[in-house]
């Protein structure tokens, strides 16, 4: 089975390497990923999203504006403070833009921009903020195939300080939130535990930031890996579709029948169709639905080879 993203694991020898790795080791090697940038772990996207908007001093009448379709545990984030909106209108005190999949949307302008790259796989020396945002955000799973982690990216010194200091000061439940999420995977009971305490989390346990040394040890591969995939797939890519030279795209959106979008499928990828913007410019909305054809560690170059084999076919008879 495969996802939009690859499942997150820990590696066994994550427990050796924790030895080597501490939360400032591990902002130390994207601060060198991406110099000039002002890197901050947390625990997850989400708990450095809720701390992002924390550091903002916003409270419940600021609204920050949220894309359409943003997933359940973005919203969580931001609603622990401020309150998320659909309507772009001029009233919202933030922007949350998400470069979906890997695909740069446009936005500049709009006030205090958080650039969501949750799962955009950087070039190693880019430059980050492609709408001159004050944050950027990853998380670490759905880049790495770590077992967890977030990275906010501050353009500014002082965030770093203040995101730091509202980490630090939230309550320590690493140890409880790694076991409910690694060791008890499995169960959907545990699962929604996590996800409950999730968005309010700060710091990462030491063993998960070992398993984060050992994932970017493994950088080079992943990058090759994802470009030869993706050089396989992008001649299924719409005409429209804007790719950017600094980041790799762990999808590739491909416009197809449902009936299409079964047979994929049938050889286990789960994703099914989803919205994209078109225009990738959120003033400038068009909903279109795709099949994103994942293109991540996560799934055999084989599989992606039959894929496009059954998409050719598909295009070729109508
Ligand atoms: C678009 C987007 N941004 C941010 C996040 C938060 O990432 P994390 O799972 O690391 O909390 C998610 C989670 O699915 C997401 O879908």
């Amino acid at each position: 089975m495969s996802f939009l993203w690859p499942e997150g694991s820990l590696k066994p020898a994550a427990f050796v390497a924790q030895f080597r790795s501490s939360p400032a080791a591990v902002e130390e090697r994207f601060a060198r990923l991406h110099p000039g940038t002002h890197p901050v772990l947390f625990s997850s996207g989400r708990a450095g999203l809720s701390a992002i908007v924390e550091c903002l001093g916003f409270y419940r009448p600021d609204q920050v504006w949220l894309p359409p379709y943003s997933s359940h545990c973005v919203l969580d984030a931001v609603s622990r403070t401020a309150t998320p909106t659909p309507h772009l209108n001029g009233q919202q005190q933030a922007t949350l833009i998400y470069h979906q999949w890997g695909y740069v949307h446009r936005g500049d302008g709009l006030p205090e921009i958080i650039e969501d790259s949750a799962d955009s796989l950087h070039l190693p020396g880019t430059g980050l903020f492609p709408n001159n945002g004050r944050f950027e955000l990853i998380s670490l799973p759905k880049i790495l195939g770590c077992a967890g982690g977030g990275v906010v990216f501050c353009r500014k010194p002082g965030d770093a300080i203040r995101l730091k200091e509202i980490r630090n000061n939230r309550p320590d439940r690493g140890f409880i939130q790694l076991l409910l999420r690694t060791l008890l995977k499995k169960s959907p009971r545990a699962r929604a535990y996590w996800q409950g305490a999730e968005a309010l989390n700060g710091n990462l346990p030491g063993l998960l930031c070992g398993d984060i040394h050992l994932r970017l040890d493994e950088l080079p591969q992943i990058l090759e890996d994802r470009k030869k995939k993706l050089a396989l797939v992008s001649k299924l890519a719409p005409r429209w579709l804007k790719t950017d030279p600094d980041r790799l795209p762990c999808n590739v959106p491909v416009e197809c029948t449902e009936e299409t979008e079964m047979k994929v499928r049938a050889l286990g990828i789960t994703s099914g169709l989803r919205h994209f913007n078109k225009n990738q410019d959120i003033r400038h909305m068009e909903m279109v639905k795709v099949m994103p054809v994942p293109i991540h560690q996560g799934i055999p170059q084989e599989t992606v080879e039959k894929i496009i084999e059954l998409l050719t076919t598909q295009r070729d008879r109508s």
